[in-house]
C-alpha cells in the first residue's frame, strides 16, 4: 500500500458524501402522494418544455389525461411523443393528451383558446399556470402591455377566468400557479410602477418579480372569491426551486456558452433536474389538503413575503388588474 493511503480513500470518501449531501439538499422536496388522476383532464400551460413536460410526465404516469397549452404547436406534439416515452405510457396513449395552441402574448388567442376548451372538454379537473418567461429583452405585446407581464401574470389571469366554469363542473377542481421566490425582492413601489404604466420597460429582473408578485395576490385573492362564491375550487402557487431549464436562455450569465459551461459543475450540484422542480407542482395538484390561496415550497406550506400576504393589497390589487383588463373580460367572468 503506498503511504498515505489512508488520506486518500478518506478524503474520496468525504468528498463524495459532501457532493451527495449538497445534491439531495439541493433536490429539494419529494411529492409522497399516491393519489391517482386516472381520465381527470389537466391543462398544462408551457408543457412542452422545463418543468411544465416533466410535470406531465408524471401526471401521465398516474393516469391523467393532458391538455398541453403551448405556443408552438410543433414543440407541443414533439412534447407528446417525448412524454408518452418517458412516462412508458402505451403509444395509444396520444389519444389521452391533446395539444393546444395557446400564446399568452395574445389576449384574443387565449379567448379563443378558452372558447375551444369549454366546447371539446364538459369539465376540467385542474389548470396549471406554469408557462413564463425570464429577463426577456425589453418588448410589448400585441395588447400593448410589457411581455414579462402579460406572459407571467395578465395571460394567466385572463385565462383562469375564463376556464373557470369549467374548473367549478368538477367536484374538487385545482389551479396551480407557478410563482416564484423572485417575489420576495420587489416591493409595493415597483408593484405600482409596472402596473401604472406597463407599457415601459424596467429592468428585467423588477419586471419578473413584479410579475411574480402579482401572480401571488391573484392567487390569494381567487381563493377568497371561490370560497366566497360557495365552489370546491382549490388554488394555490408554488416555488418550484431553481432549475435547470431553458428559462435561462435570456440571463445575461448563463446565456453565454462559455459562462454556462463554466458553472456548469456548480449547477449540477446545487441546481434542481426538471424532474426535481415539478415535484411542488405536483404536490400542490395531488395532496390532501384543501388549503386554498397558499403558497408552496419544497412540497409543504410556506409563508410567501408580507407584501404577498397581505389582504388589502391582494383585493386592491385584483380590480387594479380588473381595471387593466377591462374590455377583455365581462361581469359574469369577473
Ligand atoms: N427554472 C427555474 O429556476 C424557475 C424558478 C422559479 C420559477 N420558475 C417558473 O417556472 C415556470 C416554468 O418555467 P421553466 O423553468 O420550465 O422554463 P421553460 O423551460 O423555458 O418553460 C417555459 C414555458 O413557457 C412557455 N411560454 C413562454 N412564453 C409563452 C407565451 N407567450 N405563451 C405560451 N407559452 C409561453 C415556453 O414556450 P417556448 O418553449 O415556446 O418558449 C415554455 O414552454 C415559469 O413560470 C417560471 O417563471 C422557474
Amino acid at each position: 500500500m503506498p503511504k498515505g493511503w489512508k488520506f486518500i480513500v478518506g478524503s474520496i470518501f468525504i468528498g463524495s458524501a459532501t457532493v451527495y449531501g449538497l445534491t439531495k439538499y439541493f433536490a429539494g422536496g419529494v411529492c409522497k402522494c399516491n393519489t391517482r388522476l386516472d381520465g381527470q383532464w389537466v391543462i398544462i400551460t408551457g408543457a412542452n418544455s422545463g418543468i411544465g413536460k416533466a410535470l406531465a410526465i408524471e401526471l401521465v404516469k398516474r393516469g391523467a389525461c393532458l391538455i398541453l397549452a403551448c405556443r408552438d404547436l410543433k414543440k407541443g406534439l414533439q412534447a407528446r411523443v417525448d412524454i408518452i416515452n418517458e412516462a412508458k405510457a402505451p403509444l395509444d396513449y396520444h389519444l389521452n393528451i391533446h395539444v393546444k395552441h395557446l400564446d399568452l402574448c395574445s389576449l384574443v388567442n387565449i379567448e379563443i383558446f378558452a372558447i375551444g376548451i369549454k366546447k371539446e372538454f364538459p369539465e376540467i379537473f385542474a389548470l396549471v399556470n406554469c408557462a413564463g418567461v425570464f429577463y426577456h429583452p425589453p418588448e410589448l405585446t400585441e395588447d400593448g402591455f410589457e411581455v414579462t407581464f402579460q406572459t407571467n401574470y395578465l395571460g394567466p389571469f385572463i385565462l383562469t377566468h375564463y376556464l373557470l366554469p369549467v374548473l367549478e363542473k368538477q367536484e374538487h377542481a385545482r389551479i396551480v400557479n407557478v410563482a416564484s421566490e423572485a417575489h420576495r425582492r420587489v416591493n409595493v413601489y415597483d408593484l405600482k410602477a409596472i402596473t401604472t404604466s406597463p407599457t415601459e420597460f424596467r429592468s428585467p429582473i423588477v419586471s419578473y418579480g413584479v410579475s411574480k408578485l402579482a401572480l401571488l395576490l391573484f392567487t390569494r385573492e381567487l381563493a377568497k372569491l371561490l370560497l366566497n362564491k360557495g365552489t370546491n375550487v382549490i388554488v394555490n402557487a408554488v416555488n418550484p426551486g431553481n432549475v435547470e431549464t431553458a428559462i435561462f436562455r435570456h440571463f445575461p450569465p448563463l446565456a453565454n456558452p462559455w459562462m454556462f459551461a463554466l458553472q456548469k459543475p456548480i449547477r449540477l450540484l446545487v441546481v434542481k433536474t426538471p424532474e426535481q422542480g415539478c415535484q411542488t407542482l405536483l404536490h400542490a395538484l395531488l395532496t390532501s389538503n384543501r388549503s386554498t390561496g397558499q403558497y408552496y415550497s419544497d412540497c409543504k406550506l410556506c409563508l410567501a413575503s408580507p407584501l404577498a400576504t397581505s389582504d388589502k393589497i391582494s383585493k386592491d390589487y385584483y380590480k387594479v388588474t380588473l381595471n387593466l383588463l377591462k374590455w377583455h373580460l365581462n361581469e359574469s367572468e369577473c
